[in-house]
């Protein structure tokens, strides 16, 4: 076989200067391919993000705002570290029964979590936007003690919302939206209360940029 001949091979269309391509071919598959293109960014910017995720609502909607006002210590009056370093992370019913021990308002809310749960001593079960899974180690306190980072640089101002997010489950891979992250179309745009996402790539985004190195393995699982 000679060169000529394997070019040939490859391109049939090779010195074939009086067998032009035919037009009309060319214009059936850009048509397929724009039907293609279409159908596919409607799926992917509209239908894809509704169906990708599950929608579970908080026990009790918790307004942050409200308990802001009324607190003495901030965040830390509900989020502290404790003795040893660890973090208490979404507090329990002690950090409500001293001003919830009977009903002090009139929204329903409140009427539900005192009768339903501190008067039945029952702890809420509630979800966990950022919780990662447990092969994973984090720790607060080397971001927010050691690394002086606040709660706003990677949750948003959840501290200051007025009711409870929605917690959206990534039907796939079961991660939570808020570590997964909005960026699937431009229908999933953070919204005002959301945090940043919290991928592994996104976590040693940041070792790199403040450290200069991406860490080991082990040092985010244990
Ligand atoms: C320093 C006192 C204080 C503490 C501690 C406190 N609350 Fe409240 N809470 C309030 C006040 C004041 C209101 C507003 C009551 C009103 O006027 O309706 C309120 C309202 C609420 C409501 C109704 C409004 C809403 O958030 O939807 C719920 C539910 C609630 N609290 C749950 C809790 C839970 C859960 C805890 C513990 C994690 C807690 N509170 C800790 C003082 C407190
Ligand atoms: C009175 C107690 C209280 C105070 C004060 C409080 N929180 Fe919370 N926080 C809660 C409760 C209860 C939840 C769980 C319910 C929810 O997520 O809506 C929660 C959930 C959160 C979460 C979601 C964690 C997750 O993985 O789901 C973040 C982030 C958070 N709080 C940050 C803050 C910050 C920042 C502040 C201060 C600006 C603050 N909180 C002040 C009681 C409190
Ligand atoms: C470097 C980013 C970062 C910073 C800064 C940060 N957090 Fe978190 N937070 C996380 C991650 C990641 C998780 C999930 C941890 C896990 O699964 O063990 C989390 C989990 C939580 C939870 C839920 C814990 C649980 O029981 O599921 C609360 C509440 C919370 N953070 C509040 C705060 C508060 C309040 C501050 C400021 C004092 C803060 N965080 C600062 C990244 C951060
Ligand atoms: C926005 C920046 C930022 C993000 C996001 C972030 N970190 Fe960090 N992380 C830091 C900084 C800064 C330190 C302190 C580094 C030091 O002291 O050398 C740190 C320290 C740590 C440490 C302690 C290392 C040690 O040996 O003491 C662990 C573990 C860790 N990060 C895990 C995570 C995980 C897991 C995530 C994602 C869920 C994450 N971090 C997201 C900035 C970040
Ligand atoms: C900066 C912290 C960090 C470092 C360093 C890191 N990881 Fe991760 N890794 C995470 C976090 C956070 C998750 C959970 C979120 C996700 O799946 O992206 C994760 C998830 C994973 C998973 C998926 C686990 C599951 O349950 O689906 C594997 C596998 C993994 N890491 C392997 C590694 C290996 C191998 C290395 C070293 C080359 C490494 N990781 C280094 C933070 C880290």
């Amino acid at each position: 076989m000679s060169i000529s001949d394997l070019e040939h091979a490859v391109d049939p269309n090779l010195g074939a200067a009086d067998h032009p391509p035919q037009k009309s071919s060319g214009w059936v598959v850009f048509f397929c391919f724009m039907i293609g293109l279409v159908g596919s960014l409607i799926v992917g910017w509209f239908l894809f993000p509704q169906w990708l995720y599950s929608e579970k609502h908080q026990p009790i909607d918790f307004n942050h705002s409200i308990h802001m006002d009324n607190v003495s210590d901030g965040c830390n009056s509900c989020h502290f570290f404790r003795e040893d370093g660890t973090f208490s992370g979404i507090p329990d019913l002690s950090a409500c029964t001293d001003c919830h021990q009977d009903v002090i308002g009139s929204d329903p809310e409140e009427e539900k979590f005192v009768t339903e749960y501190v008067a039945q001593d029952k702890e809420v079960q509630w979800l966990s936007y950022f919780r990662q899974p447990d092969c994973v180690f984090f720790s607060h306190a080397a971001h927010v003690t050691g690394a002086g980072m606040s709660c706003e640089s990677c949750h948003g101002d959840i501290g200051y919302s007025t009711h409870s997010k929605v917690y959206q489950e990534n039907i796939i891979s079961g991660y939570s939206r808020d570590i997964w992250g909005y960026s699937i179309s431009r229908f999933g745009k953070p919204g005002e209360h959301d945090g940043k996402p919290m991928k592994m790539n996104d976590c040693a985004k940041c070792h790199l940029e403040e450290t200069g190195s991406k860490g080991a393995c082990f040092q985010c699982h244990k």
